[in-house]
């Protein structure tokens, strides 16, 4: 080729973070093959912040994309330790490759890690899903956000909430693409291989034919850390799980809580979830598309992730999130999502809702089409161009 070579890195570390970057990895490559005039040569670069197949491998081949050429495995930790050891060990990725842009997703901590360590070595940085704001600085997420936004050369954004958001910040209109949403790509590429998958048939949760069941997850610190706030959602979910079972892949910080405070006794097993039809079960976190297969078939689901509120608004599916808050209101104002915080009366309410078939209808989001990374590689070409 004649024309002119970039380098690019690409940066995942948490579960969320793969499937965000994972359709911009697939049409970078693509535009590669059909264009001259740039080739831009890209790197994945692993953190490690999570690991091990359920939590991290699984998803790379799920989603189509090459396993992480850099792993700095750092781990679990304080914050502190993370965001250090993250910065030390991406330092000298960033010697070795001296990148033209680094692509960093979302609000984890290896989000900001990373975007610290390359302006500071004078590279610059693309922030995948900017300007979101629950404005709840307890939230870890929060400073992430505003910290990566206030530093980053182009950001791209998922929805018109994030735009003003950025803008009354004093991030200059410039740097701003509404894009719509890349973790939207993956899902309307991998839809149609999750639905092949006999996720229920896996888990032991199928019998004698499909059940009806709701999916649950919870993961943040606010609605898993203190004992009585995670003991009174168990019990809540327990008590909803009588009319329709509730199935509960767990990430692995709520497990160990579950555990440390001898809560198993509120779960059934998968045995008796089929013979009584009711109960709530707990399994290993899914891969991906396993993931995506049960939410589409789900009566509803109940969680207090950033992205299945984003996943459920597409999906159609009856939404409640167990935060007061959320840094996505589109999924409010358009989706299928329901904030119901900590409160078990509002949630029990709009379970009544959905189970007698008066769930809130949604419309998808403008331009959650599965062609967001397209836009954003047009945006990046025309930038390592000039
Ligand atoms: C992180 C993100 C959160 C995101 C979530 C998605 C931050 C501040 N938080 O939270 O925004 O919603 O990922 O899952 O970046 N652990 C394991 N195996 C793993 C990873 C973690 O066992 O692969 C356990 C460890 O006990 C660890 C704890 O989970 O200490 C917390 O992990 P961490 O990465 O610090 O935060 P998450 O809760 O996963």
């Amino acid at each position: 080729m004649n024309g002119m070579k970039k380098t690019v890195i690409h940066v995942v570390g948490a579960r969320p973070n793969f499937m965000k970057i994972a359709p911009i990895f697939v049409s970078i490559k693509e535009q590669n093959q059909r264009n001259n005039s740039l080739f831009i040569d890209q790197f994945i670069v692993h953190t490690g912040q999570h690991y091990g197949k359920e939590m991290s491998e699984s998803f790379f081949s799920d989603l189509g994309i090459p396993n992480p050429h850099f792993n700095l495995n750092v781990g679990s930790g304080s914050h502190a330790y993370q965001t250090a050891n993250i910065m030390l060990s991406f330092e000298r990725v960033l010697e070795e490759l001296f990148p033209d842009l680094v692509v960093v997703g979302g609000d984890v901590n290896s989000t900001v890690a990373c975007a610290i360590t390359a302006k500071k070595a004078g590279i610059r940085v693309a922030h995948v899903e900017a300007g979101l704001r629950s404005f709840d600085r307890s939230m870890p997420e929060e400073i992430n956000r505003i910290l990566t936004d206030s530093i980053s050369d182009l950001l791209f954004t998922t929805e018109q909430s994030a735009n003003i958001n950025l803008s009354n910040d004093g991030i200059s209109p410039e740097k701003i693409f509404f894009v719509g949403n890349t973790m939207i790509d993956s899902l309307v590429q991998q839809l149609k291989n999750a639905i092949q998958l006999k996720t229920m048939e896996r888990v032991n949760l199928y019998g004698n034919g499909p059940i009806k069941y709701g999916l649950l997850t919870m993961h943040r610190p606010a609605n898993i850390d203190n004992a009585d706030v995670l003991s009174g959602f168990l019990k809540t979910f327990s008590l909803l799980s009588d009319n329709i079972p509730m199935v509960f892949p767990a990430h692995p910080r709520t497990v160990k809580q579950i555990k440390e405070n001898k809560m198993e006794a509120l779960f059934s097993t998968t045995h008796e979830v089929l013979r009584n039809k009711k109960g709530m079960v707990l399994i290993d976190p899914l891969g991906y598309r396993d993931m995506l297969n049960l939410m589409r078939s789900a009566e509803y689901v109940i969680t207090d992730s950033g992205g299945i509120q984003e996943e459920t608004t597409y999906l159609g599916i009856p939404c409640l999130t167990i935060r007061e808050n959320t840094e996505r209101p589109v999924t409010i104002d358009y989706g299928t999502n329901i904030l119901v915080g900590q409160d078990p009366e509002l949630l029990s309410e709009e379970i009544s809702k959905i189970i007698s078939g008066k769930q809130k209808k949604g419309v998808v989001p403008a331009l959650w089409d599965g062609k967001a990374s397209e836009r954003i590689v047009d945006t990046i070409s025309s930038f390592l161009k000039s």
